[in-house]
């Protein structure tokens, strides 16, 4: 439950990469010990991977943001589907599972929030490493004996797909090369990790990867990189709501052309270090256009953010979707709170300068959940978010951190639940009875 009007404002700390976190509990399983993740962060897709790598077996303990994995006990070989179906990103065991055990069994992933997401690059890249791939059941079956290097093509530079490669490639016989690969900070972040375990890796951050496979790896220690997204989120909280916003915690490059959209905008952009700041008038602001593209494109998952962020300013601004094919879902949610905009395939017009209003509103998906909260921040009067679940899943204390900002933000009912049944605390008039 969010009232609107409140001037954000002061330093945010970044919280640990999601979507590094999640494939490095993931590599940890490639080699057997405990291999210790610093910087990660307590959100519900996290704790979701530590059920499956302790469905499989291993040990895990986390505390104040650092996790310890201890692989020793692990015999299973099997991510089943209530895992897979909450977290499409439990198909990064595939590769070290198969790379070290020489199996995996894997739910097939269904249906996806995000349109049909599909796992062949995945699966391909696995069979042309000298893996048998079968499915049966709605599973996917992966066997082999030591993997063999090999060269493998992408057709799109798919992040899951490169990593479930890579940590395939490290334990395989010979040279893999990786080509047209993603380059995504968070590759780099896993590779990083891959080498202190021991793998020899050459252009992590570049489209062509090169692995030469050892025989074992060792456990290491690392520390996640600081999440892009969420650092993102909080520069457009401070821009949207006139405030003036600065997040700790992460590497401006990342958010390089994120930062140039920013700028030409209108909003005032200072980069200190490990820190970036974000201020600005709303009313200065004016359109601009955009398009997403795989890293270092601009990033889909700071596409909705965005729209809000040009429903705000003077103009139209056209925004084009190349990832996911259906990322503009919470559009109609924006259009409930007043916004103008006009979905056409994989674009979007945004016509700004509307002012917006509180209502009852759903989050489809996760960074469109964080976008309708950041409507919320502009909107006058109450905004409720139902289904915020979604949220949780890939933002650490999302609510408490807009708070220590100066936002009037509560969390008012269970999150878990399709049927939230928030209840608005007192004094705040649900959508219904207002
Ligand atoms: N694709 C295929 N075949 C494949 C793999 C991918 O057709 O075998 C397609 C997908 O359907 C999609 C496109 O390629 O249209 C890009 O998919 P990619 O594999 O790059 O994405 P991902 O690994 O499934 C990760 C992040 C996403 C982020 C994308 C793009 C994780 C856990 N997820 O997904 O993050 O949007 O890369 O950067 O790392 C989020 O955090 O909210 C989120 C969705």
């Amino acid at each position: 439950m969010i009232r609107g009007g409140a001037r954000l404002s002061g330093q945010v700390a970044v919280s640990g990469a999601k979507n590094s976190a999640l494939k490095l509990m993931a590599a940890a399983l490639l080699a057997p010990g405990v291999s210790i993740l610093h910087n990660v962060p307590d959100i519900q897709d996290v704790r979701t991977m530590r059920e499956l790598v302790e469905h499989l077996g291993a040990r895990v303990t986390f505390s104040d943001g650092t996790m310890t994995i201890d692989t020793v006990g692990v015999q299973s070989h099997v991510a089943p589907y209530e895992l897979v179906q909450r977290m499409r990103a439990s198909i990064q065991i595939m590769g070290p599972l198969v790379a070290r055990f020489g199996h995996a069994r894997v739910a097939m992933p269904g249906g996806c929030n995000l349109g049909p997401r599909k796992i062949d690059f995945h699966l391909s890249g696995l069979r042309q490493l000298g893996a048998d791939v079968r499915s049966d059941h709605g599973f996917v079956e992966v066997r082999a004996g030591r993997l063999r290097g090999s060269t493998i093509v992408l057709d799109y530079p798919s992040v899951g797909a490169t990593e479930n490669l890579l940590m395939a490639a490290v334990l395989a016989e010979g040279e893999t090369v990786v080509d047209n690969a993603a380059r995504e900070p968070e590759i780099v972040d896993l590779c990083k990790f891959l080498v202190s375990m021991g793998a020899i890796i050459e252009g992590a951050g570049t489209s062509e990867i090169t692995v030469r496979g050892v025989l074992a790896l060792q456990p290491a220690e690392h520390t996640v990189i600081g999440d892009r997204i969420e650092a993102g989120t909080f520069l457009i909280a401070g821009a949207i709501t006139g405030g003036d916003v600065e997040v700790d915690g992460v590497s401006p490059h990342h958010l390089d052309i994120f930062l140039s959209k920013l700028r030409a905008i209108g909003v005032q952009v200072q980069e200190n270090g490990r820190r970036v700041r974000a201020w600005g008038d709303p009313a200065y602001y004016s359109a601009t256009d955009f398009a997403t593209l795989p890293y270092p494109g601009f990033a889909t998952d700071l596409q909705a953010p965005m729209i809000v962020l040009l429903s705000m300013a003077q103009g139209s601004s056209i925004v084009t979707e190349n990832v996911f094919v259906n990322r503009f879902g919470f559009v109609d949610e924006l259009v409930r709170l007043g916004a103008d905009i006009k979905v056409s395939g994989h674009h979007a017009v945004v016509n700004g300068g509307r002012a917006l209003t509180g209502a009852t509103v759903r989050c489809p998906d996760l960074r469109a959940g964080a976008a309708l909260v950041l409507a919320g921040l502009v909107a006058q009067g109450y905004t409720e978010i139902r289904d915020t679940f979604h949220i949780h899943r890939g933002y650490e204390r999302f609510d408490a951190k807009l708070r220590s900002l100066g936002a009037d933000v509560e969390r008012v009912g269970p999150s878990h639940s399709h049927n939230s049944g928030a209840r608005a605390p007192l004094g705040i008039a649900s959508d219904a009875e207002r």
